[in-house]
């Protein structure tokens, strides 16, 4: 992770001689906990009003969260289950909170579900609807949905490897009861951590896939009823870290023909194919993510519609004198598309987002010289912002956000916001923008997903909104539409 880049040897040194290590960039030092006392959230609805809190992205109602987990469709609803400290503002006590969608915009939370107990808190993992009762959890109407997570045993009382545990919820993931068998996936090698698991129709079987707790290392497991696994095949992926994916995606959208894509925690990938028991990369390693804040996705299991779609820890973000910390990014549907270059993941937001449209502000086939500004005067602070624009004459196309600056440099081919850069090519000479803006992030999906970029920021709030600028000379702006978002907490 970013910040563990940044940590000094001394740090470093700090942290290892007091037993302590370091996991995703944070330091762990939260005493052994065992049992968890069950904590309540606060009913304040002022609370999603805040001024940094995000107005459209999902946020736990207040304190710490990290990476999604255990998502999953069951009768109309997204399960969104995420690495919470219900205690505090900064990572700790790691337990599952839980909120619930019926259209990946509004989100629900509901009581925590998952605590940590004997065997260690409550770390990343996945869900699965158990259709056929393989487990045999079953008790009444509703299929089980059971949940596959990692216990952090470093923080068991006592102290104990990191080991794999599920637990079950027979109403709908109301109410949780951990299986009394935990832990089902014995220490395999330190720190060990992050099941995903999906059902794999063709072999019939449920299939994990494991980080094994050391950079480069992932492994594969098949279970027949989620509780008894067997270890088939590893995975390297050069200094993969974390929280693995692996899902399959249509070429083009042609179901007769499909690709497997092994994702890891900070978005680089490999596409390739998998037989049920082994992956085999024939991609080198692609990048899935070119800005600052997109750590540990992980993408839904059962989609009705059969999309693949993403959602991410905005990991790193600032919210000053906020009872929450921290925010996901706007859920993102995968495709994998030929391009010049080969297969290709793209990732766009959910169609879903235009839910929230107001007004809609249009502009075409017009020039942009340099000193004008189409967006002088615009109000407000939520957008979801598309234009296509053929540079021409132009230098660079600037779009700034409350003072913070999106530059297209036309000569090189780059895309470059808070510090970061990535390669975005003209197509036909024009390239296409999609910016989604929230109070306190920014994700950018140029040339229709193929590259993203995730930024937080802290607004400032005396800026202008918006400002499309050019320098050097006149660009022709082909589109520009600009909605106007609702708030999710608005109605
Ligand atoms: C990724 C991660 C996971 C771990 C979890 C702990 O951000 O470090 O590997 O399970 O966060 O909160």
């Amino acid at each position: 992770m970013i910040d563990r880049r940044r940590m000094s040897l001394s740090v470093l040194l700090i942290t290892v001689l007091s037993g302590w290590f370091d996991v995703g960039g944070r330091i762990m030092a939260e005493p052994p906990s065992g049992n968890a006392a069950k904590a309540s959230f606060s009913s304040d609805e002022a609370l999603y009003h805040e001024i940094y809190r995000p107005q459209f992205h999902f946020t736990a109602r207040e304190n710490w969260h990290n990476d999604p987990n255990g998502l999953v469709w069951y009768k109309g609803e997204y399960h969104l289950f995420f690495q919470h400290n219900p205690r505090g503002i900064q990572w700790g006590n790691m337990t599952w909170g839980h909120a619930v969608s019926t259209d990946l915009v509004h989100w629900k939370q509901l009581d925590h579900a998952i605590y940590p107990d004997e065997h260690g808190t409550i770390f990343s993992g996945s869900a699965v609807v158990d259709h056929h009762n393989t487990a045999g959890f079953r008790t009444g109407d509703e299929a089980p949905i059971v949940a596959v997570f990692t216990y952090a045993g470093r923080f068991a009382k006592p102290p104990k490897p990191f080991t794999q545990g599920i637990a079950y919820s027979n109403d709908r993931g109301r109410t949780w009861h951990k299986y009394e068998g935990n832990p089902v996936v014995d220490n395999l090698a330190p720190n060990n951590r992050d099941p995903k698991v999906f059902w794999h129709e063709p072999s019939k079987r449920w299939i994990m896939v494991l980080y094994l707790g050391q950079r480069g290392k992932f492994t594969i497991l098949h279970s027949n009823n989620l509780k008894q696994w067997k270890r088939v095949s590893d995975v390297e992926f050069p200094n993969g870290h974390e929280c693995p994916e692996l899902f399959e995606l249509p070429v083009d959208g042609n179901p007769n023909d499909t690709r497997w894509v092994f994702w890891q925690g900070d978005g680089r990938h490999l596409i390739g194919r998998f037989d049920g028991t082994r992956f085999t990369p024939e991609s080198e390693v692609l990048r899935g993510e070119w800005g600052k804040n997109c750590y540990a996705g992980q993408t839904w299991n059962d989609v009705p519609d059969g999309r693949r779609i993403f959602i991410a820890w905005m990991a790193g973000g600032r919210y000053p004198g906020m009872r929450f910390n921290q925010q996901m990014t706007f859920p993102r549907r995968f495709t994998l598309r030929t391009t010049d270059d080969g297969l290709r993941l793209f990732a766009y937001p959910v169609r879903e987002i235009e839910g929230l449209y107001r007004r809609k502000h249009k502009w075409s086939d017009q020039p942009l010289s340099p000193g004008e500004d189409p967006l002088e005067g615009l109000q407000g602070n939520l957008w979801d912002i598309d234009f296509v624009v053929e540079p021409r004459d132009a230098r660079t196309v600037d779009l700034d956000i409350r003072g913070n600056r999106l530059r297209y440099d036309v000569q090189q081919q780059t895309l470059s916001g808070f510090g970061k850069t990535a390669p975005v090519a003209a197509t036909g000479g024009k390239i296409h923008l999609r910016v989604l803006v929230d109070r306190t992030s920014i994700e950018v999906f140029a040339n229709e997903g193929r590259i993203v970029m995730s930024f937080c920021y802290v607004p400032d709030l005396t800026n202008r909104p918006l400002k499309l600028s050019v320098t050097g000379g006149a660009a022709q702006i082909e589109k520009l539409e600009i909605r106007a978002l609702r708030s999710i907490w608005s109605e």
